[in-house]
């Protein structure tokens, strides 16, 4: 018992001995609030991810072709919020990036339309209504475009190409039954 009772008065003078040390030296105090302050962030990154992170659903992907006019419902105001956007004559899924694309974003106006020209000529309103064949642009701006696609190539999935007027769609079933099996084969290797 008597013991014990050493022990903690020794512990206790061990705590007022550490807690007077750090109060007394600015080093130590800067140091705590330093540490306490990384606590905190790390506690908080773990409890609240980045917002973005939450802001969209993951949604089945699609694959197929798009006319101008198919395109413009999918600007991020739908039941399901996707968003698609056109470059260089071909779809992608831009959902990911609502906070860019999505209503009230930097970049809405390109938002389910072909972004090609506004990206080309650094515009960021809304392109022509119908179909715009870029014939006019200039070879810098036309590589510009091709760069453009590039990064969204990287960043975000591929859905399709955009159909000139009259442009019969591409017929992706095929693809995605062959896409299935063999995803199937491979789940059935690694069973
Ligand atoms: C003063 C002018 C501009 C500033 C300061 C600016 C700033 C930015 C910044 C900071 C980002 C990265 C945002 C992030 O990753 O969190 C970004 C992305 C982007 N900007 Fe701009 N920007 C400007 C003009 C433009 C213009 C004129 C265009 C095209 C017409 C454009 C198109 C884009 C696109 C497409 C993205 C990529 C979004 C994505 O990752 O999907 N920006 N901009």
């Amino acid at each position: 018992m008597a013991e014990d009772k050493l022990d903690e008065t020794a512990s206790r003078s061990l705590v007022a001995d550490f807690i007077s040390e750090v109060i007394h030296s600015p080093v130590n105090l800067a140091l705590v609030a330093l540490i306490a302050l990384l606590v905190y962030k790390i506690f908080r990154s773990k409890t609240q991810p980045d917002e973005p992170v939450q802001q969209y659903k993951e949604l089945p992907k699609i694959r197929r072709d798009f006319t101008v006019e198919e395109l413009r419902p999918y600007d991020g105001t739908g039941p399901d919020g996707r968003i698609l956007l056109a470059v260089n004559g071909n779809v992608y899924d831009v959902t990911k990036g609502a906070r860019f694309y999505g209503p009230g974003g930097t970049y809405a106006a390109f938002g389910g339309r072909d972004a090609s020209r506004g990206l080309a000529t650094f515009s960021v309103v809304p392109g022509k209504d119908d179909y715009d064949d870029l014939s006019d642009l200039t070879t810098d701006e036309m590589n510009s475009v091709k760069e453009w696609e590039e990064q969204f190539k990287e960043r975000y999935e591929y859905v399709g190409k955009l159909l000139r007027p009259g442009e019969a769609p591409t017929n992706y079933s095929d693809e995605e039954e062959e896409g299935s099996q063999q995803e199937n084969e491979s789940k059935s290797k690694s069973e």
